[in-house]
């Protein structure tokens, strides 16, 4: 018997009707046209479907749509504003990071999920949060290059505004982050 669930996906409510046994990734592509979360293993050893789930990521290939009944999910194509790019998007794109870019959109929100709780990772933490994300043809140092050059332009870009409120006496207004990912 199908059940009502309600869903907000990239920002935007739904109201579908689902099966039992629908799986996440399924609905997400198949019924609300949401394909940047890629079908690979079926089950959770790749990395390609990976969402973000009120903020954490997630396998949406082990997870049924009615276990997602309530919550936030968040893929590559709710990251950004205006249509745009964030700096670990562009930075990919600049490095040409990828070669068939199917592993690209799970890497992406693993990278997101730890800078949104860590902005100026070392190396070795962004190794572990993409090590989940299996990249079949490009190896994994020009992705983590890409990664490690947009922290290190966003470094660059806190020093100065941090600089200048300082000049100003002002507080640097950026919150703290806590042990819990916000969504
Ligand atoms: S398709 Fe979900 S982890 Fe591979
Ligand atoms: S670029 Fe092809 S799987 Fe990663």
């Amino acid at each position: 018997m199908k059940k009502t669930v309600h869903l907000v996906v990239n920002g935007e409510p739904w109201e579908l009707d689902v099966a039992p046994n629908d799986v996440l990734v399924e609905v997400l592509r198949d019924r609300i046209g949401v394909k940047s979360p890629k079908i690979g293993c079926e089950r959770g050893d790749c990395g390609s479907c990976t969402v973000l789930l009120d903020g954490r990521s997630v396998r949406s290939c082990l997870i049924l749509a009615i276990e997602a009944d309530g919550h936030s999910i968040t893929t590559v194509e709710g990251l950004g504003s205006n249509g745009g790019l964030t700096p670990v998007q562009q930075a990919f794109v600049d490095s040409s990071a990828f070669q068939c870019g199917f592993c690209a959109p799970g890497m992406v929100l693993s990278v997101h999920e730890l800078l949104s709780c860590e902005p100026n990772p070392t190396r070795a933490e962004v190794e572990h949060a993409i090590a989940g994300n299996l990249c079949r043809c490009t190896g994994y140092h020009p992705i983590i290059d890409a990664v490690m050059e947009a922290v290190a332009a966003a470094a660059a870009g806190r020093a100065v505004v941090e600089g200048a409120l300082a000049a100003l006496g002002a507080k640097d207004g950026h919150a703290d982050c806590d042990a819990e990912v916000q969504a």
